[in-house]
Formats: C-alpha cells, structure tokens, sequence
C-alpha cells in the first residue's frame, strides 16, 4: 500500500485545473460540475489506496473532533511514511495545504507524464511543474517500490533494444503480445524496500518501464551521472529524493482561504 500511497501523492501534486499543486483533487468522486481525475488514463484501473485515505481520514477527525487536516496533507504525509518505514530514512513535511473544491479529467490527462516518454519529454513534464533534472532522476527513484501493470511496459519488452536480453526474456513470459494487461511485476528486484535498487537496474539495462531507462543511456549526462551516484550513495538519494518531494509537495498550494479542508475525501464540503 505504501507504494501506492506514494503514487498517489505524486498525481495529485502534478494536477490541477488552474493551479499546479497537491490539492486533494485526485480524490474527488465525479459530480454532475465536473469529471474528475479518478478515470483519467494514468490513473483508472491503476491508482489504489483510496480506502485508505478514508480509513486516515476518518481516524483523524475521530482524535482531532474535528474536520482540520486536508486530504491533501494526509496525502503528503502518507507519501513520507510510506517511504520511511523500516531502518531507512525520513524527511519533514510542510503542512497548510487545502483541498480543491474541484477536478479535471483532461488536467490529469494533461499533466501526468507517460511510460513511453523518452528523456527531453520527462524532463520537459518536470520543468513545466518548476522541477529540474535532479528532481526527475531522484523522484523517479520511488519506482524502487511498487508494481506495474503488463500494459503499461509490454511495448518496452517486445520493441526497445536497450533492456537486457534476460529481463525481456523473463518478462514476456509474464506479459504476452497480448492479454494478461494486469499481470503485475515489481518495478526492480526489491519492490518492498525504499533503497537503490532501482538506480542498480538502469545501469545494467534493466528497468522496467521506457521511462525509467531514458534516464541511463537516454542521451543526456547528466542524467546518467545521477543514476550512477545514487547506485552507489544511498545517503544521495535519500537526500535529494527528500529535497525533491519536499519541493514537488509545496508546489503552488491552496492556503488562506481558498479551497476548504473536506470532511470527507471524495467530495467536496
Ligand atoms: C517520471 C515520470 C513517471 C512515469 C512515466 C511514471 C509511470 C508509472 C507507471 C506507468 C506506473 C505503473 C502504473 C500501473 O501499473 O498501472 C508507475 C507506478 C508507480 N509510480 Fe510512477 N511514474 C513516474 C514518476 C513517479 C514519481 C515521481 C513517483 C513518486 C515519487 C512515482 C511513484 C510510483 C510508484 C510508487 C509506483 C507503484 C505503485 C503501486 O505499486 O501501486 N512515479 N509509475
Ligand atoms: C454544482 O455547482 C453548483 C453551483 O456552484 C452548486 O450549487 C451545486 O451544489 C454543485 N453540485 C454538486 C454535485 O457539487
Ligand atoms: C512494437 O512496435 C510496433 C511498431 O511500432 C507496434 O505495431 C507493435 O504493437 C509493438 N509491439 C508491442 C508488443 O507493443
């Protein structure tokens, strides 16, 4: 679930309608105002945890007898637990985010980055959202936990010439030309554990996804040199992975008076 949790944070962070921020809006069941994110494509079939957050929720209005932490917040700070449990690192959480009292459908389609992306399209997705080179190697790094769906890495397995010759092999095996598009595989060997097994696997060609190679041998060196140190600097990671989340999280919020902090996380007060 931390995975997920984390994801979760991301897409709403990277979405909105008129402003860019982590607002809530990713929660938002659809109403007859609008269509929101939950059915967009990089979210539909494929963003979990939703109960969850309505399990969160509900606790905290218990302990506080009040409607007070936005469902924004909650997200960022479920996404910094769910890479802090265990023996490895964490990082503080700005707070005063409030909730939208709208989403869009087409804003997630929009603004989300693909699996297909080469590298000057990720790069172009980051810097549009005010996040630089680092920011995209180091946040790509949350792929160091979770799973992927066979659809969204079947055309690297079949098509791309730089993914190991084992990995293709073994993965066509979980994911064929056709079917099965929900067959899940880790995205590296160690789909449990916030460490730097996902920078190991891009130096030896083996990342699951088109967009997690572009970031070694994708055409830029900068990119490579990253990937390279935090294959060996767990502590760089950490780091910069921090710097970087605390930075995507404070993207544009909702504070004062605008938005309102929700009562409950699918629909607006
Ligand atoms: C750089 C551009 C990115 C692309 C193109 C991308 C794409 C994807 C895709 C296609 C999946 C699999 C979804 C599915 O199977 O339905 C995925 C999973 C995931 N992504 Fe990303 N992602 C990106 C960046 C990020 C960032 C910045 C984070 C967090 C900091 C993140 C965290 C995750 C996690 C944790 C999962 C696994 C979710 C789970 O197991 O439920 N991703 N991503
Ligand atoms: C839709 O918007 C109108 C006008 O702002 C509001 O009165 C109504 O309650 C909204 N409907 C829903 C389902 O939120
Ligand atoms: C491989 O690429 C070809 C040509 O672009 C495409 O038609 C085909 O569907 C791709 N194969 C897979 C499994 O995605």
């Amino acid at each position: 679930m931390g995975a997920s949790l984390l994801r979760m944070h991301f897409h709403d962070c990277f979405v909105n309608v008129c402003v860019l921020g982590c607002d809530g809006s990713i929660l938002l069941d659809d109403t007859s105002n609008f269509t929101g994110e939950k059915t967009a494509g990089p979210n539909f079939n494929s963003v979990r945890g939703y109960d969850v957050v309505d399990k969160i929720k509900t606790e905290l209005d218990k302990i506080c007898r009040r409607s007070i932490v936005s469902c924004a917040d909650i997200l960022a700070v479920a996404a910094r637990d769910s890479v802090s449990i265990g023996p490895s690192f964490t990082y503080s959480v700005l707070l005063g985010r409030r909730d939208a009292t709208t989403a869009s459908l087409n804003a997630a389609n929009n603004n989300l980055p693909a699996p297909f992306f080469s590298f000057p399209q990720l790069l172009a997705s980051f810097q549009a959202h005010g996040l630089d080179l680092t920011a995209l190697v180091a946040l790509s790094g949350g792929h160091t936990i979770g799973l992927a769906r066979c659809t969204t890495f079947r055309n690297r397995i079949f098509n791309d010439t730089n993914i190991q010759t084992n990995l293709a092999a073994s993965l066509q095996r979980a994911c064929p030309p056709t079917g099965g598009d929900d067959n899940l595989q880790p995205m590296d060997r160690t789909p449990a554990g916030f460490d730097t097994q996902y920078f190991d696997a891009l130096l030896r060609n083996r990342g699951l996804l088109h967009s997690d190679q572009e970031l070694f041998g994708g055409g830029s060196a900068a990119s490579d040199a990253l990937v390279r140190l935090y294959s060996t600097s767990p502590q760089r990671f950490a780091a910069d992975f921090a710097a970087a989340m605390v930075k995507m999280g404070n993207m544009q919020p909702l504070t004062g008076t605008n938005g309102e902090i929700e009562s409950d996380c699918r629909k607006i007060n």
